[in-house]
């Protein structure tokens, strides 16, 4: 698991620099193509089964922009401005293993609020990792992440949780983002899984477009992203997809 999610890091920080206004999605994700091929990796996303009448996901990287909550794709018509914030989702499959990870990015100049909603819900992120401890309860996890997030007059998204992650991208458990402490299965060395919290600034509720793959806010106010992969070890936390010299933890 460490090299791949070495790799998801490095290619958000790779993606950092070309986040400006005028940029299209699309050319995100085909940088990110290019490059996750370069570095010996597959994109997993690209082809990631849907749902039930869904289209496979046709992309290499989800681009979830303003009210766009996640799974957003890729597209020429999405040029970046100045105000928006755009989450970059990335899961590189290295060596049959899965690194998962995304980051909320400002574009240009952004409103308060937006940079507020964007920093809290990093920080919520966070939260959630010094959360987990061997022994603890899953729903130790979501119970930190929603109190801080709540505190801050901002709602946790029920519908997407953070996942088991490894030869399979989405494996048990299950992580909610919001929770009761004490509840859930018990945390043990040798699970590795993702934190990745979505807040949104108006309520909790999301809808899917006809795409079926886009998920916004009903009230299409924003939501932000974070999200790492870790690994629970007998001598702690291991934030997989967390490099120190990272542009954005
Ligand atoms: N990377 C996303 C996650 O954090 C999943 C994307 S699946 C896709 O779980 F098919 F939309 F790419
Ligand atoms: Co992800
Ligand atoms: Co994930």
């Amino acid at each position: 698991m460490r090299p791949a999610c070495r790799l998801s890091s490095e290619l958000l920080d790779y993606l950092t620099p070309m986040v400006q206004p005028g940029i299209s999605t699309l050319e995100l994700n085909d940088a990110a193509e290019e490059w996750t091929q370069q570095h010996g990796a597959i994109s997993a996303p690209l082809g990631y089964p849907g749902p039930k009448g869904a289209i496979d996901f046709p992309k290499s990287i989800c681009t979830s922009i303003n009210e766009v909550v996640c799974h957003g794709i890729p597209n020429k018509k999405d040029i970046l401005q100045s105000g928006d914030i755009v989450n970059i989702d990335v899961t590189p499959l290295l060596n049959s293993y899965h690194g998962d990870s995304s980051r909320t990015f400002l574009v240009g100049e952004v409103s308060p609020q937006a940079r507020r909603l964007v920093e809290v819900t990093q920080k919520a992120m966070w939260k959630g990792i010094e959360a987990v401890k061997v022994g603890g309860r899953i729903g130790d996890i979501g119970a930190a992440i929603q109190e801080y997030a709540e505190a801050e007059g901002f709602s946790v998204v029920r519908d997407f949780v953070g996942h088991g992650v490894h030869r399979i991208f989405h494996a048990e458990p299950q992580i909610p983002h919001y929770g009761v402490r004490g509840k859930g299965k018990k945390i043990r060395p040798g699970m590795v899984f993702t934190i990745e919290p979505m807040l949104n600034e108006g309520t909790y509720d999301v809808e899917l477009l006809a795409d079926q793959w886009t998920a916004v806010t009903k009230d299409r106010k924003l939501s932000a992203q974070f999200e790492h992969t870790l690994a629970v070890t007998k001598a702690g936390v291991e934030v997989l997809t967390y490099l120190p010299t990272a542009v954005v933890a």
